[in-house]
């Protein structure tokens, strides 16, 4: 696993969307030839959104022809609802970038069968050829989607309950009550993220730090569904100073020396600048 530690959240978020936009770039996307990107929400990934949406705006990188999947959605509430993960999308990447509206796919909360809306997301990812870069956030205990403590590390696209921390963690998107979040979520698997070509976590601040620690020196468990990136060929975490809170000093300092000796830093924080 290859684990990049940033100063901070912008930083983070350089270097995550100018790896991402490398990644399409070297790939050379064309109409027969999709890049399918596999895209997450929440608070981590609002910088790398902005990042791409700048050297989209700025002609250097191109969405025509990149297929999104998302990695979540709640069920129950409408689409239209701010907090709703179609609102997310379109509010802070979507709308500001070239992409093809029927290139986009989230998963509808609101379908009459839930279950077939699932099975039918996964055939739809594997129709496109399979997703080439999920990029993902982690929960405070762990996970990554809606893949909950305990979630099958091998599971696909499905209902998932939330657990009382996911609930509590993304009230403050629900004006701080409790009630008002939704309580199950469509979310693809463990397995599904695991089939992508390659993944990139990101993973910020302190309140992340256990988990920080549990996906890079914790054993491979589904109480901690990150951990499964250890077993992925081509994972990357990318986290700030703060998400680093809990690792032993001597994983830190492998880490820091690596990506020094690599350049893999600089490298990718420097590219496109101005
Ligand atoms: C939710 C999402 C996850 C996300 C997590 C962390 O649970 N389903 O995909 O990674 O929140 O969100 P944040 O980045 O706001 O901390």
């Amino acid at each position: 696993m290859r684990v990049i530690i940033t100063n901070d959240y912008e930083s983070l978020s350089k270097w995550a969307a100018h790896f991402v936009a490398e990644k399409i770039l070297d790939f050379n996307p064309t109409p027969d030839h999709k890049f399918v990107l596999g895209c997450p929400t929440g608070s981590s990934p609002l910088g790398l959104y902005q990042e791409l949406v700048r050297l989209n705006k700025k002609g250097i990188l191109s969405f025509k022809n990149v297929v999104t999947f998302n990695m979540d959605e709640y069920v129950g509430i409408p689409e239209s609802h701010p907090e709703s993960y179609h609102s997310f999308m379109w509010n802070n990447f979507f709308n500001h970038i070239d992409i093809d509206p029927k290139n986009v796919h989230i998963l509808n909360g609101n379908a009459p069968d839930l279950i077939a809306e699932c099975a039918h997301y996964e055939e739809m990812i594997a129709e496109a050829g399979g997703i080439d870069l999920f990029m993902g956030g982690i929960g405070p205990d762990g996970h990554i989607a809606f893949n909950e403590p305990g979630s099958s590390m091998t599971s696909k696209t499905r209902i998932k309950t939330l657990t009382t921390n996911t609930i509590q963690a993304n009230c403050r998107f629900f004006d701080n009550d409790v009630n008002k979040v939704p309580k199950q979520a469509l979310t693809v698997g463990v397995g599904t993220v695991m089939a992508a070509r390659e993944v990139l976590i990101l993973c910020n601040g302190h309140l992340k730090s256990r988990a920080m620690k549990h996906a890079i020196e914790g054993g491979v468990n589904h109480m901690w569904t990150v951990s499964a990136l250890q077993l992925h060929e081509h994972g990357n975490i990318v986290c700030d100073e703060d998400a680093c809170a809990d690792i032993n000093v001597s994983t830190y300092k492998y880490f820091k020396d690596k990506q020094r000796i690599e350049g893999l830093l600089d490298t990718y924080i420097n590219m496109f600048s101005d």
